[in-house]
């Protein structure tokens, strides 16, 4: 049985600071334009946000690469801000989250200056630092964004550390208990100063299986993928339980993991009633269509039955293990909207699809900034604009394969983290009201069309569906069916409907989606008591056949 927790009602929404709201006009997002915005987020109804790294960094990943964990970046203000954004989210019953990233620090972390200075001392100990001899390299690894994991550590021709990320994201060395502990008393200093818990970074690298084994190169670079390494690792879960035992349990802390495994115990593992995490986020979506040879390869478009399969095949796994976290999108994913609706068919209609089968999931919605607006994906014109060190990497790799440069360029826009990075939209004027100088990175030009001040308080809005999917969900009549009741689908083998059952104690609803553009009709399973929500002004029934239109979805109560 599922033990309830507080969170599980909620709504959660993630902020990526740099691009939501620019306080101070440098072009860069800040804790007080987070602040001057809490009131729009609860007019949405999110409950708990998470924001993405907000510590001091030199951004050569945007703040994943961490220089001082108990201070703030001055891009986005102070420590104040960071306690009056605690102490505002609490005067609206809301709860702040952070990022956890310690997989690895910055180089410029002064414990990587200090390795630096010394390999062989103590913080030497806190990292992954090995002697070279004749060039060879303890192992073969590529790193997430391209290259060796091994980088030289300056100052010393023979020694390598390494680093599965960027190269100024050095490891952190987990087996050595002192860095735990170090770890440990940082989260709980964050605890004590008032936040709800952390979203938790890149976790499954933390563990290494021996770091000199070589594995089977896979592209011409002689390297192999860095995936060799999760899945050969054993012990992570000695780590996590420690790291639990020592920080979130004693706060009842929420945690929400970034797992990518494919361990089978993983559900159990992470999530289970004894589980590491709180929650972890459902990436089965996520991973569909994806391709080991590079983003070039992937599937850019990945909609109806292969969404529906992944989605169903979650919560059948799942059943009453633990409680997922569901989104459609990340600050490392393209747009939910562009991803999972193919581009002709983009509108309100498939938009608004889209938000009801996943929200109304069983599991903790997760809604990325932008996502309630639409958002889509930003028609770049050159890699020059874009900013992520992933895309230049995958850019680079497509060049590689042998595609021209504007084949390389359009093969991986899909997939640019940018795509969801681009400064929020307040409004129309210009730069989309997100700041009054100029945006560190491009603003999508269909700000124009696409923004929250047309959008808040229009009743057919994207953002009004969204406001409505998120109160049905808090609706003391609904509220015990749409968070803990089943998922059982519906006519599962008719092609790109999307239906499914939400069996409650007192209550059943069915989620029935026409997930294409084509019409298709729908045998219902009986009467209804009532519609609850319809993306389109009209239902076409005929005895208990609903004539559906392309993208509509109903939310009908049995
Ligand atoms: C996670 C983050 C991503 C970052 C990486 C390294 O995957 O979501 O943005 O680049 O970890 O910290």
């Amino acid at each position: 049985m599922l033990q309830k927790k507080w969170w599980h009602e909620k709504t959660a929404y993630q902020i990526y600071p740099k691009s939501f709201c620019d306080s101070n006009g440098d072009g860069i997002g800040d804790l007080k334009g987070i602040i001057s915005k809490l009131d729009y987020l609860k007019e949405l109804g999110v409950d708990i946000i998470w924001l993405s790294p907000i510590y001091c960094s030199p951004l050569a990943d945007q703040g994943y690469d961490i220089s001082d964990y108990y201070n703030i970046d001055p891009r986005f203000g102070t420590m104040d801000d960071m306690d009056e954004l605690l102490k505002e989210a609490k005067a609206r019953n809301m709860y702040i989250i952070m990022d956890l990233v310690v997989n690895h620090c910055s180089d410029e972390h002064q414990w990587f200056q200090k390795a630096c200075g010394d390999p062989e001392g103590e913080f030497g100990k806190y990292f992954y630092i090995e002697t070279v001899k004749d060039g060879k390299l303890p192992n073969n690894w590529r790193s997430y964004f391209g290259g060796s994991v091994w980088e030289k550590l300056p100052g010393h021709e023979d020694k390598y550390y390494m680093h599965v990320f960027h190269k100024k994201q050095p490891d952190l060395n987990w087996e050595n208990p002192k860095l735990r502990h170090e770890v440990y008393k940082m989260i709980n200093w964050w605890l004590e100063k008032g936040v709800a818990g952390f979203r938790i970074d890149a976790i499954m690298n933390i563990k290494k299986p021996n770091i000199f084994t070589t594995y089977p190169a896979d592209r011409e670079d002689g390297l192999a993928s860095i995936e060799n390494m999760i899945r050969d690792a054993v012990g992570i879960d000695e780590f996590l339980h420690e790291m639990k035992m020592e920080t979130f349990e004693k706060y009842n802390a929420f945690t929400v993991g970034e797992v990518f495994t494919d361990r089978p115990d993983a559900l159990k593992a992470f999530i289970g009633n004894d589980g590491h995490f709180s929650t972890m986020f459902d990436f089965s979506e996520t991973c569909a269509g994806k391709n080991e040879d590079g983003w070039y390869k992937c599937q850019p478009v990945v909609c109806g039955d292969e969404y529906k399969a992944c989605a169903f095949g979650t919560q059948k796994r799942l059943g009453d293990l633990g409680f997922i976290s569901n989104i459609i999108e990340n600050h490392d994913e393209p747009r939910g909207v562009s991803h999972y609706i193919p581009a002709e068919d983009l509108n309100d209609t498939s938009k608004k699809m889209l938000a009801a089968v996943n929200i109304m999931l069983r599991g903790l919605p997760f809604i990325y900034q932008g996502q309630e607006l639409g958002m889509t994906n930003v028609d770049f014109t050159s890699i020059d604009q874009i900013d992520d060190c992933s895309t230049q990497d995958e850019y680079k790799v497509a060049l590689k394969a042998g595609l021209s440069a504007d084949e390389a360029f359009h093969a991986v826009l899909p997939f640019s983290r940018d795509n969801a990075r681009t400064p929020f939209h307040w409004n129309d004027s210009a730069n989309a009201g997100f700041t009054s100088a100029a945006p560190w990175l491009m603003v999508n030009p269909n700000y124009v069309q696409i923004n929250a001040k047309d959008q808040v308080g229009r009743q057919n809005s994207v953002f009004s569906w969204y406001k409505e999917l998120i109160s049905l969900r808090k609706n003391p009549e609904y509220k015990e069916t749409i968070v803990y009741g089943e998922v059982i689908p519906y006519k599962a083998e008719q092609k790109n409907l999307m239906a499914y059952y939400r069996k409650g104690t007192d209550k059943t609803l069915l989620v029935a989606a026409n997930y294409q553009n084509k019409a298709q009709d729908l045998k219902l399973p009986g009467t209804f008591k009532q519609v609850l929500m319809n993306n389109l002004d009209t239902l076409d029934l005929d005895g208990s056949t609903l004539h559906m239109p392309g993208y509509q979805v109903v939310i009908l109560e049995l």
